[in-house]
């Protein structure tokens, strides 16, 4: 999705705008020597760790470890998409997003007909017809049969599609582009031979809002028996499956009040829970609960619990649920899952037992290290040797998606004490420092002994990240081309976009770094400091570079040698050679070089 906006445009958006003006709109900064501060608003803390830096156009919370840049932080704490927060952005600096192919912003919905006009006349349309059509009575009798109160149904905005093939069309399609647009908004279809037809018809419909309460899709239910029981709008350019969430919105107030979010099957489950008081409740709709989801939730609430059928089917989307939640389980994060009885599901059973025994069932979710482990161990036998060495096997590509941190960590300690092995000796890396990571080698493998100091490569994307301008001075980055050390791939590269757009802030180049799996080590190292560093940062950056050079002409040497002696040189090599070893010798004379 981000590669579909313009790179140019996301650095001068970056460029242009101020993080210390956006999250001060939200979060009231205070100025604290360079920087600004404040009480982090992404977990509670009396004294202030939240930090926004002006040059580096970057905030970072010390407490908790949050990071990101302006857009990073309208992601966050508005729960925008990508899109939603770059073009909220463009909207305060004045600048206009850009189309490309695919793209669909704003402007394009204004284009025409706005799609998301279109819904919202929609829903009004539907939610008109539940009171007023001839068939109406019908659909309330059905709502009345399953216990739905008028004023939930009113809270959530169902509506009624009446039978027939154009009762939609006739009410909002009066001309071509209109029609047009009620088939992008996936509430008509397109008949081959021309000319239109309604999607939903004689259905009970559940408007879907997104994260600012505006109706995005519908999901309409079957009066009667029949199939399919629930249709769902298709996937629009508004729409995406695997992002929205039934009633977010709606639950918002109260997953914050109540710190947690509790993730259901379907749409009637979320209307029933609210109308018995549990409303911090949520479904996915009609799919697995996607990484992307669980992204979207944890920004809501710190604790998301999954309620699933206790069949079959409700195992295996639980186990689906789990794998996708390993890698979004950040520190604090916590996830557990709850298995309702046979043949029930939450709405049924909060009718049937009411609100307190329904929040009671709650405190006893499995929590997800719990439920991962059980369910391996119920499919080895734990007495046997090779049964604990299966289960190391089956563990083994979970824990490897999990973040690495205390949860991780203590995760590999539980599963050596199940295997009863030594918890070094798993094969599961586990994956201490992080920033570390892009940068360690085989050769320094041993993750046990004393903590290494950071290592050249590190400091200069440090010192280069956090002050581009450094960049400028760099005019021997080809000799460090060939040089292998872990973290170079990096270097260059960031080397390379600087030299292409030399004015970029330490945001704007984690930024551009978005699809990369890079980007989260260079989050990590936009912060990091070591004395050196704050000491004189352009004597530090000459250090650290004339030491890779140094490194980089070691190495070239050595290589050379090496090729000499297996198989001769050519004449350019031995001249290469000739020189790099004069050098040597000169530089040896004036300091003794240690790398
Ligand atoms: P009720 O029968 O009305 O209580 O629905 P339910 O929500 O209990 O239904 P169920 O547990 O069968 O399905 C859970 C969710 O899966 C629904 O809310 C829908 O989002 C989705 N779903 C169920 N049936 C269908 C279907 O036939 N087609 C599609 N696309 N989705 C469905
Ligand atoms: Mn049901």
């Amino acid at each position: 999705m981000a590669g579909r906006i313009p790179k140019q445009f996301i650095d001068e958006l970056l460029t242009r705008s101020d993080i210390v003006d956006v999250i001060d709109s939200y979060v009231p900064l205070k100025k604290a020597g360079k920087d600004y501060k404040a009480c982090c608003p992404f977990h509670e803390e009396k004294t202030p760790s939240f930090t926004v830096s002006v040059d580096k156009q970057f905030y970072h919370c010390f407490g908790c470890g949050a990071h990101g840049s302006a857009i990073g932080f309208l992601m966050d704490y508005e729960h925008m998409s990508f899109v939603e927060a770059v073009e909220d952005l463009a909207a305060r600096a004045g600048l206009k997003v850009p189309k490309e192919a695919g793209i669909v912003s704003e402007q394009d919905k204004d284009s025409g007909a706005n799609l998301l006009e279109i819904l919202r006349e929609a829903s009004r349309f539907y939610r008109q017809q539940l009171r007023e059509h001839p068939q109406a009575g019908r659909a309330v009798e059905y709502l009345k049969g399953r216990g739905i109160t008028g004023e939930i149904a009113h809270e959530f905005g169902l509506g009624f599609a009446p039978d027939g093939w154009d009762n939609l069309l006739r009410a909002l399609g009066k001309d071509d582009a209109s029609r047009e647009a009620l088939a992008r908004a996936g509430l008509a279809v397109k008949k081959e031979a021309g000319g239109y037809y309604d999607r939903f018809r004689d259905r009970i419909m559940f408007p879907i809002e997104d994260y600012r309460g505006r109706v995005v899709a519908f999901g309409g239910r079957i009066l009667d028996k029949g199939e399919p029981k629930y249709l769902n709008s298709p996937e629009t350019p508004l729409f995406h499956k695997g992002r929205e969430l039934y009633g977010l919105f709606h639950a918002r107030e109260a997953i914050k009040r109540d710190n947690r979010v509790l993730v259901v099957e379907g749409y009637m489950d979320v209307v029933a829970l609210a109308q018995f008081g549990v409303d911090f409740a949520v479904a996915t709709l009609g799919t697995a609960t996607t990484r992307d989801h669980l992204e979207r939730l944890f920004r809501h609430a710190p604790e998301v619990i999954f309620c699933f059928d206790g069949d079959r089917a409700g195992r295996e989307a639980a186990w689906r649920a789990l794998d996708n939640a390993l890698p979004a389980l950040r520190e604090g994060w916590q996830a557990s899952f709850l298995f309702l009885p046979e043949g029930e599901d939450p709405d049924t059973l909060v009718r049937k037992e009411g609100r307190d025994a329904f929040l009671a069932r709650l405190k006893t979710a499995t929590p997800l290290p719990e439920y991962l482990f059980d369910n391996l161990m119920r499919q080895v036998d734990m007495n046997r040797m090779d049964g604990r060495a299966r289960l190391v096997e089956l563990a083994r590509p979970l824990l490897s998606k999990m973040p690495t941190g205390v949860l991780r960590q203590m995760m590999l300690d539980r599963l050596a004490e199940l295997s009863r092995m030594d918890v070094g000796k798993l094969p599961v890396p586990s994956g201490n420092a992080e920033p570390a990571n892009v940068f360690r080698t085989a050769r320094r493998g041993s993750s046990s002994g004393p903590q290494e100091p950071p290592s050249i490569v590190r400091r200069a994307i440090a010192l280069m990240l956090q002050h581009p301008v450094l960049a400028k001075k760099l005019s021997n980055e080809s000799e460090l081309a060939g040089l292998d050390l872990p973290g170079m791939p990096l270097f260059l590269e960031l080397c390379g976009l600087l030299k292409h757009s030399p004015t970029l802030n330490t945001a704007a180049i984690i930024e551009s770094f978005s699809d990369s799996e890079y980007q989260h080590h260079l989050s990590r190292l936009a912060v990091w400091g070591y004395p050196a560093m704050a000491e004189n940062v352009e004597m530090e950056f000459d250090s650290v570079i004339n030491r890779l050079c140094a490194a980089s002409s070691k190495q070239r040497t050595q290589r050379l040698l090496q090729k000499q002696h297996v198989q001769g040189l050519n004449q350019m090599e031995k001249d290469e050679l000739a020189r790099l070893l004069s050098v040597k010798r000169d530089n040896s004379r004036l300091s003794p070089s240690r790398h």
